[in-house]
């Protein structure tokens, strides 16, 4: 399951040799630890335009400055913060060149190049074409800029509102994220503001599929923030869902999700209430649809969709998800760009980018909870090591980042959007795919 090709082009000899032969140079990675939670070096901010945005009122200790030489400072930047709020022509865009031309060389391994934008304006088709223009920028940008280093777009319209995602951008937890764009909405004055180091602490988190792979990294990243955990599997994985459940301080809960009550066993087993509701649990089966028997098709739309609508419905109906509550659903690279063989779970991973786009707006109205989703990309498990070889080998390498991520990426990712300071965040899908080349 190890990527031995990291670890050989980790070494000298490697390093030579696979240059020497042109071939990828994927960084070790800097993740999150309990001894280096934060990415080493100042961040600096740069303006493209005349932006009205106040990030004075946030505390991402924004060190730097435009005016700050970029040559002679002792560390090199761990991040850029460009701030294009105020980009409003074609004209003002080389603004933006003019501000990173410079800085980009610059940039520490492993480090971040955060854009960030406002939302595109309908009236003025100007402004849009200039704002749009940054999703390009960005999604170029993170594909050349190499050594580890991430790049993404925010759009936003108030700092205080985008702080728990700027904190997450600019934080060694989001190394596995590149080229995506994510809207922040307005700021809510109930909302807990961001930064406390155990944001989940008297919160309640439910995690299907909780008893390996991308779910227990989920459970245990959302224990270590503070929350009591629910780890939910199939009566099969008892055994596991315990192990994790123990380690984590939490309780094992053993269902089938695809039970036609499996909400009303949930809220029946979480008589306290529930804030953080992650739809993990997924399956593959997969077949080219002319060999796909119905059964193929339809136990992978009800495990991976179906089950996922039925839950949600129930949980909110029933009151079990509290105000200020969190819904994480897991789509997939597969659902965005489409996978051959795979038309079974490229619809239901389309179709939760459908529920979460929609169900979103209303959720946050009526119940305030936010909705949002995962996408990962290609992500070392037991599943993606039971890939042949060369497939494998190339679905790691095809991405910015030119290797797999660890299950720890997307379960920070998670983390992030239950955050109770994450309230701006809603209806994202967001991947976790270093930037593969597959999907929009
Ligand atoms: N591994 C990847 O590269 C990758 C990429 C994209 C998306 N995903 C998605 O991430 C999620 C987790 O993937 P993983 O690789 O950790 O998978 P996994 O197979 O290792 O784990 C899935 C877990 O879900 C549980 N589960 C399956 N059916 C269930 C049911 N009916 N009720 C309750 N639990 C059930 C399984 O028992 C298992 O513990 C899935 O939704 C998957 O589609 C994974």
């Amino acid at each position: 399951m190890a990527d031995r090709y990291l670890t050989f082009t980790g070494t000298a000899p490697g390093r030579f040799l696979t240059r020497r032969l042109g071939l990828p140079q994927p960084a070790a990675l800097k993740r999150w630890s309990p001894e280096r939670p934060e990415l080493q070096g100042d961040r600096l901010l740069l303006t493209a335009g005349k932006s009205h945005l106040d990030l004075a009122d946030t505390g991402l200790a924004l060190t730097g400055s435009a005016e700050k030489p970029l040559t002679g400072t002792a560390e090199k930047p761990a991040a850029v913060l460009l701030d294009a709020t105020g980009v409003r022509d074609v004209e003002a865009l080389a603004e933006v060149h003019a501000a990173l031309h410079p800085a980009v060389r610059s940039v520490a391994e492993s480090g971040r190049i955060v854009v960030l934008g406002a939302p595109l304006d309908p009236a003025d088709h100007h402004q849009a074409a200039a704002q749009q223009a940054l999703e390009g920028f960005t999604r170029s940008l993170g594909k050349e800029i190499g050594r580890g280093r991430t790049v993404n777009l925010v759009r936003l319209t108030d700092a205080r509102a985008a702080e728990s995602t700027l904190r997450f951008l600019l934080s060694p937890k989001s190394a596995y994220v590149s080229g995506q764009v994510i809207e922040t909405g307005a700021y809510d004055e109930s909302g807990a503001p961001a930064g406390p180091d155990r944001p989940l602490t008297g919160r309640t988190a439910l995690v299907t599929g909780g008893a390996r792979g991308i779910g227990e990294a989920v459970a245990g990243t959302l224990a270590r923030d503070g929350a009591r955990v629910v780890v939910l599997d199939v009566p099969q994985a008892e055994q596991d869902a315990r192990r994790v459940a123990d380690r984590l301080g939490g309780t094992a809960l053993t269902l089938d999700i695809t039970a036609p009550d499996a909400g009303e066993r949930i809220a029946a087993a979480l008589p306290d209430g529930l804030d953080v509701l992650v739809h993990n649990a997924g399956i593959t089966r997969d077949r080219r649809l002319v060999n796909m028997p119905a059964e193929r098709w339809s136990s992978v739309l009800d495990v991976n969709l179906a089950s996922v609508l039925r839950t949600t419905d129930a949980l909110l109906e029933s009151g079990t998800l509290r105000q200020g509550g969190r819904i994480v659903a897991t789509a997939s690279i597969a659902g965005l760009a489409g996978n051959a063989g795979q038309t079974n779970y490229g619809a239901s991973k389309a179709g939760i980018v459908g529920l979460v786009r929609a169900l979103a707006p209303r959720a946050l109205a009526e119940h305030g909870v936010t909705v949002n989703a995962v996408a990962p990309g290609f992500i070392e498990t037991k599943m993606t090591a039971a890939i042949p070889l060369f497939i494998r080998e190339a679905g790691r390498r095809m991405n910015s980042l030119t290797q797999g991520g660890l299950p720890v990426d997307v379960a920070e990712t998670t983390a992030w959007l239950a955050d109770p300071a994450s309230g701006a965040v809603n209806g994202q899908v967001v991947r976790v795919c270093g930037q593969s080349l597959l999907g929009a």
